[in-house]
């Protein structure tokens, strides 16, 4: 086990789950009791909420979950007058962390629960549309969840986009003990509200170094430009003393199998008639990265890890890349209060120690 003072924990279990396992050697994800790939393009993000918060107090089946999230994305808005300038916010993750605080905090677990994932779209996709000068979209309570927060940001959704991001949202919706689930658990340990535990998740969620890398890597795709110039390029940000955004993983000692998941959700769309303006570019410089990385840390294994094609999914669905973290929010917000719940019922305070290496009292 590493240094606890030294290191960002690793190595170090602070929970019990059902949720999901991590397997970085064998670059296996289970979610609710089945491998990522099985989930992906087969499951709606109703389905994988109904699993994961199955031991919350007051769960209902999933036709009640569905309808459940379509009334509170159309309750959530009708909140969007009153929720002052925090949707003004430049920045998406800002907006959703000023307008989710406002929500109130009281209610049964479950409804709890339903309100703060459909608020979450509701928000994202009015956040959007703002910045764009453009109305906010009311919802469609009738439609599927994944359905209508497309259509909230683009105005219509095909059935192949639609599919695409519930691809995605299942795919992110939850992972271990990644640092905003932490976030997120420690809080719930304190007795705290489930709104203060979203919102603290979605402050670590922000950080580059976890859910805020997909924009950052369109924009190096971007920079790249083509496929000959990938090396170069990577080389001269290493130099730079720059990190490549969307490689490397803290558990992962392979390619993260949802970078492989979403590839494929990829190539599905292509095959249905949208074809993504940089798969093939991506697929260069992930090869390229993976090169120069290895030279660089031979004993370190650094692929590319969840964001690389998180952010080709997205941008093959046409949906703006200022716009990725709040969506990585909008599928992770699930698995957040899944892990809320499961804390309450089977954990305690979460109180670590610190080692003082201060100067002391003469
Ligand atoms: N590009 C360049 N070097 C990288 C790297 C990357 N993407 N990821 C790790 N490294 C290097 C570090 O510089 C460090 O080198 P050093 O030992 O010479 O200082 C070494 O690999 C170990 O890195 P460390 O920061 O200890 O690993 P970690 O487990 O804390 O980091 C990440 C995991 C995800 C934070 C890291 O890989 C990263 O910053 N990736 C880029 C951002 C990203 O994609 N975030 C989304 C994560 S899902």
């Amino acid at each position: 086990m590493a240094e606890p003072g030294s290191s960002g924990l690793e190595g170090v279990v602070v929970a019990d789950t059902a949720l999901s396992e991590v397997d970085g050697e064998r670059g296996r994800l289970v979610i609710a009791g089945h491998d990522v790939e099985a989930l992906a393009g087969r499951c709606s993000f109703e389905e994988l909420c109904r699993e994961l918060w199955a031991g919350v107090p007051g769960a209902a089946p999933g036709s009640e979950l569905r309808r459940a999230l379509g009334r509170e994305r159309a309750w959530a808005f009708e909140q969007l007058e009153g929720l002052g300038g925090a949707l003004h916010a430049p920045d998406g993750m800002d907006a959703l962390r000023g307008a989710l605080g406002q929500l109130p905090a009281e209610g049964a677990a479950w409804e709890l629960g339903i309100r703060l994932t459909a608020a979450t779209a509701v928000f994202a996709a009015a956040w959007w549309r703002m910045r764009e000068g453009l109305a906010p979209l009311r919802p469609d309570p009738e439609a599927g969840h994944a359905e209508d927060l497309v259509r909230m940001i683009r105005g219509k959704a095909t059935a192949a986009r639609a599919a695409g991001l519930e691809a995605y949202l299942v795919t992110v919706s939850d992972h271990g003990m990644n640092a905003s689930t932490f976030t997120a658990r420690v809080i719930a340990s304190t007795g705290s509200d489930a709104v203060s535990a979203v919102v603290g998740a979605l402050g670590g969620l922000k950080g580059p170094l976890h859910g805020g890398a997909p924009g950052p890597v369109l924009d190096m795709l971007d920079a790249i430009g083509r496929p000959e110039a990938a090396a170069g390029w990577l080389e001269r940000e290493l130099l730079a003393g720059r990190r490549i955004m969307g490689m490397g993983h803290r558990i992962y000692r392979t390619r993260d199998p949802r970078a492989a998941v979403l590839e494929r959700a990829v190539v599905r769309l292509e095959s249905e008639g949208h074809r993504s303006p940089r798969l093939e570019l991506a697929r260069a410089v992930e090869h390229a990265a993976e090169e120069v990385l290895r030279r660089r840390h031979p004993d370190r294994p650094l692929r590319a890890n969840v964001e690389f094609y998180t952010a080709v999914l997205l941008d093959a669905l046409g949906l703006p890349r200022e716009a990725f973290s709040p969506l990585f929010a909008c599928g992770r917000v699930a698995g957040w209060l899944a892990h809320v719940d499961e804390q309450r019922r089977t954990g305690r305070l979460i109180r670590p120690e610190s080692r003082y290496v201060g100067p002391r009292p003469a």
